[in-house]
């Protein structure tokens, strides 16, 4: 995904669908710099090695309760970024002779996490319009499967954009405690939800085996590099040590700014402005596939996070459509980038919805739309050898 990054469209009618990124004009940029030039001015220690904030853990307390998940401060343990969450529990848990499970379909940050304590990876099926599936690892469990934990991302699922249905949860919380196995779950964009009444996070049916990975790279800003896990407190200290070794803390100044921020600001109402715009550049996106796409491409319809997923009509390769799409100006991931185990998906895509405001969504839809429809009918507008990059589309 990192060479596809550096080789995304950047000129300035470039539409990239391809990364995960939240919207540059959502950022709180006044409100953040007062923050930091107050923190500046009034604390000589902001820029001082320090212990993790304690009024910030309070403030991620406070947001948890949004999600109807009761913890205390002394559960929370700040990390740099929802990934440092994942890496570190990947470092105290696994190692090459254990075992850890995950969708056969999943987000790539899990699979560089793992990458380099190389345990054995055993994955579950997920489907992109109800996530993972329970019975899968039931089945997998009764047939001695211990693993060390599961990696499940139930709400705006990373790449494929599903939220898992209650049962579905109540059955993994069922098997972590029936087995005694750790679920880690990455609620990386469980604040961004679309529908009226989600599903409540697995961390809100459990709090004895299942580890909630946070974060604010998705409702905040990614560049302030602060996210956090609710764990059992018998963990904290295991994980302070593994962190110790990598990097110390999380920057004071970050943790303390956002602090100072998060005091001073009324966070459900930015979360409830994020959601509203979202709900209308996923909205745009889904009515810009039916307008453009092939006829016989699926998605489905997210209710959480930034992503929808898209499948083909059968002869059409995702992956080799990638090149005519940035000679279009136009990015996205082809599927196959985000497998695990199972079959091949080179007739998939993901597309993130977050980036662009609506118009530049409906724009890039259209241009991708042509670069596929050249493929199925060659003598279309579409085709590559016609394709004029910020010309009249
Ligand atoms: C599912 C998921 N988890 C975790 C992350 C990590 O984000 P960060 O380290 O910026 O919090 C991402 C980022 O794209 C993600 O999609």
């Amino acid at each position: 995904l990192r060479d596809l990054h550096a080789r995304l469209p950047t000129g300035p009618d470039a539409v990239s669908f391809g990364l995960g990124m939240p919207s540059a004009e959502l950022f709180p940029n006044a409100a953040y710099g007062r923050a930091v030039a107050q923190l500046l001015a009034s604390d000589p220690k902001a820029l001082q090695y320090a212990l993790p904030s304690p009024v910030l853990k309070r403030h991620i307390v406070a947001l948890m309760s949004l999600r109807g998940v009761t913890c205390s401060p002394d559960q929370v343990f700040l990390t740099a970024g929802g990934q440092q969450g994942i890496s570190l529990l990947s470092r105290l848990f696994l190692d090459p002779g254990r075992v850890v499970v995950a969708d056969e379909v999943t987000y790539e940050g899990f699979s560089a996490a793992i990458q380099p304590v190389r345990p054995r990876v055993l994955t579950v099926p997920v489907d992109a319009d109800v996530g993972s599936d329970p019975d899968a690892l039931q089945s997998l469990l009764r047939r001695g499967a211990r693993p060390a934990f599961v990696y499940l991302i139930p709400d705006g699922h990373n790449p494929l954009g599903c939220s898992m249905p209650l049962d579905a949860r109540r059955k993994f919380v069922a098997l972590a405690r029936e087995f005694q196995v750790l679920m880690v779950e990455d609620g990386a964009y469980g604040l961004l939800q679309y529908d009226e009444k989600p599903a409540p996070p697995l961390r809100a049916l459990d709090d004895e085996w299942v580890c909630y990975v946070g974060s604010f790279s998705k409702i905040l800003a990614p560049a302030i590099r602060v996210g956090w896990l609710v764990v059992p407190t018998w963990m904290i200290p295991l994980l302070s040590r593994t962190k110790q070794g990598e990097d110390l803390d999380v920057g004071n100044l970050n943790q303390c700014a956002l602090a100072t921020y998060l005091d001073a600001e009324d966070f459900p109402r930015h979360l409830e402005r994020l959601r509203s715009e979202y709900r209308v550049r996923r909205d745009r996106m889904l009515a810009a596939l039916k307008a453009h796409f092939p006829v016989g491409t699926r998605w489905n319809h997210p209710s959480c996070g930034f992503y929808i997923w898209c499948e083909l009509p059968p002869g059409l390769d995702a992956t080799e459509r990638v090149d005519a799409a940035i000679a279009a100006a136009v990015s996205f991931v082809p599927g196959d980038v985000f497998r695990l185990g199972g079959r091949q998906l080179r007739g998939s895509m993901r597309l993130s919805f977050s980036t662009y405001a609506p118009n530049r969504i409906e724009e890039g839809i259209r241009r991708l739309g042509w670069v596929l429809h050249a493929v199925t009918d060659p003598g279309s507008p579409g085709h590559v050898g016609h394709v004029v990059v910020g010309g009249d589309w």
